[in-house]
């Protein structure tokens, strides 16, 4: 973004900072008698066969999977920005100052998913699972090109302020307490997204074109995987959905909450980063034409 440098980013990172305990949770349980994840993202208002308890407790077991999911990537995100913190060892202080707070927002950040998923554990039935390791999903990543890898994480970090301001913030149906957890996150998101794309530009200055191209195509692979993942979790939600409930409902409303919980998702997921217009305005400005269309043709095959 315009005008935003490492230390801007600093001085946003020390006024928005936050405390798991004094500021997010504060002594509180969720009430499950009410909401998690707002429609807009959930998409459960689709699902128009469902009775409004059903619904409810469709958007609280999304709402544990959004929480989950946050926790796990974000041990791949601060692995890749420990590791690019090493090209500021020797050389802009400042940059590497920003990019340990960035690093420590984020191990606070998995610590608060850690620290909530018991928390909603006790007030479900039991029976949820979240199918991924972290560590092992994060090797896998970071197998490929920092390029690629910083594409996704931009992604990441754009979305999840997407998704607070357009969806979560302006719902007062939710739950007030899992509202804040996404408030607070996405404060200290903000700086990160401004970091991501200061060092991918940066990244993409070392590249040789040849090694662009490849990284396009490892971004394409990443975004499969991701979406590997999307179709696990959303059957296995979707079990429990159907294991706990038991809703009358035939075979036929059976597929579309399958399909519109994968649709949620990949919603959630992948198009709401992809489709983002920072997101779409730095990668054009990084990438030519075929390289965009490849991406747009996989995006396609996802739809
Ligand atoms: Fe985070
Ligand atoms: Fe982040």
């Amino acid at each position: 973004m315009e005008g935003y440098d490492y230390a801007k980013c600093i001085e946003i990172s020390k006024q928005v900072r936050w405390d798991i305990d004094k500021d997010v949770i504060r002594s509180r349980e969720f009430d499950l008698s009410q909401k998690f994840l707002p429609d807009g993202l959930s998409k459960v208002d689709q699902l128009d066969f469902l009775n409004e308890e059903e619904r409810k407790f469709l958007s609280q077991v999304q709402g544990r999977t959004y929480a989950n999911m946050f926790g796990f990537v974000e041990r791949f995100i601060v692995a890749k920005i420990l590791e690019i913190t090493r090209g500021h060892w020797l050389g802009d202080q400042i940059a590497l100052e920003a990019l340990v707070r960035f690093c420590d927002e984020e191990l606070k950040h998995q610590k608060l998913f850690l620290r909530i998923e018991p928390m909603l554990a006790a007030g479900m039935p039991e029976g949820y699972r979240f199918l991924h390791q972290p560590d092992a999903v994060a090797a896998a990543v970071l197998e490929k090109s920092t390029w690629a890898v910083l594409a996704l994480i931009l992604e990441i970090e754009l979305f999840t302020q997407e998704h607070y301001r357009q969806s979560i913030e302006p719902d007062e149906s939710l739950s007030p307490f899992f509202k804040d957890i996404f408030l607070f996150h996405m404060k200290e998101e903000t700086t990160h997204a401004l970091m991501d794309e200061l060092e991918w530009r940066r990244e993409d200055k070392k590249v040789t074109p040849a090694e662009r191209d490849r990284a396009v195509d490892e971004l394409i692979e990443l975004v499969a995987a991701v979406d590997g993942i999307l179709q696990a979790q959303s059957k296995t939600d979707v079990d429990y959905f159907l294991k706990v409930r038991n809703p009358p409902i035939e075979k036929g409303e059976i597929d579309r909450i399958r399909n519109g919980v994968l649709k949620a998702y990949r919603w959630q997921y992948i198009f709401s980063g992809a489709e983002h217009p920072r997101f779409k305005r730095i990668l054009g400005s990084l990438i030519a034409e075929t390289q965009g269309k490849r991406i747009n043709n996989a995006l396609g095959l996802i739809r």
